[in-house]
């Protein structure tokens, strides 16, 4: 049997969030439904954060609102605060994503607090919510910070486990910024998933410098199932220098595809909405697979000279 990897789609939420110009509603909820008959283990539809920090989202209420859940897709949203947190519970979320960074520099930029700040607050949200909402934790940049450099692994690891004894069901280890390398990301996998076998451990990689999907090999062959992706490979953190794309959620499931991995996604699906997103967005955006179709879809072979001059007779 195939073994099954988990996709989650951010697109609506890391991808819109950065976008200079505001994406109507009425489409972020058609591109939620559409993408809801994809295949997806989770999709990441907004963020409860300020209007004024991240307008793009300011529709959270009513995008969560207006989308038709379908069974067996969890919808998740993103929650910086205690503030966030009631707005979230509001909207009947299966999932809360909470967010922090492992750098001191980053969580300031981001999230205008230190770091212990961020986690006193955070673990008010937990201790009020675990009983009601399962929840996640994004680790932001846990492979390297762009303002301090290196994040040892220690610092990565001493954050996982203070909220995994807070009692999280996952973890999401972020490469915000796109500084992982396939060594590292092999590496901080193992250690990860020994430390915490029984955590639901997901990997977000950006391809910022052209390593997003090395790294995703590389993390699923240290035993990693669950990734995050973003349609078109669009997304970045308006808080960190130089951010660009996550991974290609696209070229990541064809590439697992052609690997004989079984992503549960409608590839074929996929492409179709993924066809549709330069027009939402206005501009080109960065996957492949939507441009030059899959390895499977075949081109004629050109005429021979032949078969030319009869065309011409
Ligand atoms: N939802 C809505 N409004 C919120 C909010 C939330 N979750 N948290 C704070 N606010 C509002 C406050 O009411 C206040 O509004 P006012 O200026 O009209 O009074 C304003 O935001 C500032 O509040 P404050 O408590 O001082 O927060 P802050 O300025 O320290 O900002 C964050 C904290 C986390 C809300 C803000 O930094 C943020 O949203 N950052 C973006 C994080 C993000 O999503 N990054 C990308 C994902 S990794
Ligand atoms: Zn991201």
């Amino acid at each position: 049997m195939k073994q099954r990897i988990q996709f989650n789609e951010v697109v609506t939420r890391d991808g819109f969030q950065m976008e200079p110009e505001f994406v109507h509603t009425d489409i972020k909820v058609a591109m939620i439904n559409a993408l809801s008959g994809c295949g997806y283990a989770k999709i990441e539809v907004t963020s409860f954060t300020s209007a004024k920090a991240i307008p793009m989202l300011r529709d959270a209420e009513e995008v969560m609102g207006r989308i038709e859940r379908m069974p067996g897709v969890e919808y998740t949203v993103l929650v910086p605060n205690l503030r966030g947190a009631e707005r979230a519970m509001a909207s009947r979320p299966d999932e809360f994503n909470l967010v922090m960074s492992t750098s001191e520099t980053h969580n300031l930029a981001n999230l205008r607090m230190p770091r212990e700040s961020s986690f006193s607050a955070l673990r008010e949200v937990v201790q009020r919510y675990r009983e009601q909402v399962p929840i996640n934790v994004s680790l932001s940049a846990c492979f390297g910070c762009p303002m301090e450099g290196d994040v040892p692994q220690q610092e990565v690891l001493q954050w996982a486990q203070r909220f995994a004894d807070l009692g999280v069901r996952g973890l999401t280890i972020c490469d915000t910024t796109g500084m992982a390398q396939p060594v590292q990301v092999a590496q901080m996998c193992d250690v990860l998933r020994t430390r915490f076998p029984d955590l639901q451990l997901t990997l977000h990689f950006h391809n910022t410098r052209g390593m997003g999907l090395t790294n995703v090999l590389a993390a699923v062959q240290s035993g990693i199932d669950r990734f995050d992706g973003s349609l078109g490979g669009l997304g970045g953190c308006p808080y960190a220098p130089g951010a660009s794309g996550n991974i290609c959620s696209e070229d990541a499931i064809h590439m697992l595809d052609a690997m004989g991995y079984d992503t549960g996604v409608d590839l074929k699906r996929l492409l179709l909405i993924a066809g549709q997103l330069p027009s939402v967005v206005g501009h080109e955006v960065p996957g492949q697979v939507a441009k030059s179709g899959r390895i499977t879809d075949l081109h004629p072979a050109p005429p021979s000279v032949a078969e030319l001059k009869k065309a011409f007779s």
